[in-house]
């Protein structure tokens, strides 16, 4: 018989625990040209802000050892074109979808979940509150546990669905704003966001992106995310955890999932290998098949410590 991969979080159901993580695949159009966005669990979509965004100048990408950095700015096509334009492709998509969103203000996360609210196949959305926070000047929305809270009980009033938070990593007890999440009405947490990072190119002397800082993602990040998966889900927080940070094969889900995680997200493998979702797929089937597991929920929190 064929392995289950199915799991659900917050009561929404997953075909298997793969979704794409934000920003690293748009709206979706183009993956959708490399396979079926069916044999996803889910897609995230890039985060989406009130008004429309050009982002940082080029270059706003670097690769680093092991990983990427990048700080393109939120660079999207703002609220009123993503429903006019890329809601229709999603709304026939096969896959549950999950829309980020970004802002500057509470305010505006507010006005974007309320507009998202009245569109029916928008199943989740996932809040970006990783970004620099006019309302409380500058800081991160997600490194401030009072903030957090706030951001998603004011969010909570005017979207009726599931509500998904995603933490930086860039704290120093994530656990505290996972808590803060859940008081606030977070039905889910994104666990992590990209780790502040820099890069400087020792010719030139200039640094290798235009926003100076970045956000480093991929391989060299894994060994972070687990831990700040692990740490969540040993903590008070009760809530279900989407695992993200260097994913690109399905040993690597496993790991994610024996420390907690329900269901993963894949970023920069996507930049490598667009079919990474695929490949993963069909990797954890043979896993369980080896295994003689059921299913793929036999997984979740059954990492060995010593
Ligand atoms: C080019 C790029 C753009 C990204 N844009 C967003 C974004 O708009 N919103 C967001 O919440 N995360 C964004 N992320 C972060 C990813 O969703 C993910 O959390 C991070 O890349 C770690 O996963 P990975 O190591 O698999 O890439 C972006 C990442 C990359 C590489």
């Amino acid at each position: 018989m064929k392995p289950d991969l199915s799991v659900e979080i917050a009561g929404v159901p997953f075909k298997n625990p793969i979704l794409t993580a934000s920003g690293c695949c748009g709206y979706g159009e183009e993956l959708a040209d490399v396979f079926p966005l069916s044999k996803l669990g889910g897609l995230v979509t890039k985060s989406i802000t009130r008004e429309p965004r050009m982002g940082h100048r080029p270059p706003r990408t670097a690769e680093t050892g092991g990983g990427m950095l990048n700080a393109i700015g939120l660079a999207n096509v703002g609220i009123d074109r993503f429903l006019e334009e890329k809601i229709p492709f999603l709304e026939k998509q096969k896959t549950t979808i999950v829309v980020n969103v970004a802002g500057s203000k509470i305010d505006e996360y507010v006005e974007l979940c309320a507009r998202l609210n009245d569109q029916p196949r928008v199943d989740m959305i996932e809040l970006n509150i990783s970004c620099p926070n006019v309302d409380s000047g500058g800081i991160e929305f997600g490194t401030d546990p009072k903030l957090t809270e706030e951001t998603v009980s004011r969010v909570r009033k005017v979207f009726s669905r599931p509500i998904i938070a995603k933490l930086a990593p860039n704290v120093t007890d994530i656990t505290k704003i996972a808590i803060a999440a859940e008081s606030g009405g977070a039905d889910a947490l994104s666990v992590i966001n990209s780790v502040l990072g820099m890069a400087v190119d020792p010719e030139t002397w200039q640094t290798r992106i235009t926003n100076n800082k970045g956000g480093l993602t991929g391989p060299a990040i894994k060994p972070i995310a687990l831990v700040a998966v692990d740490k969540v889900y040993n903590s008070a927080c009760t809530l279900p955890i989407i695992g993200i940070g260097g994913i690109a094969t399905a040993s690597d889900v496993i790991e994610f999932m024996l420390v907690g995680a329900t269901a993963v997200q894949i970023g920069t493998a996507l930049f490598v290998q667009p079919d990474t979702p695929v490949r993963i797929v069909d990797g954890l089937t043979e896993y369980l098949k080896r295994k003689k597991m059921s299913s793929i929920r036999e997984l979740i929190g059954k990492v060995r410590k010593y």
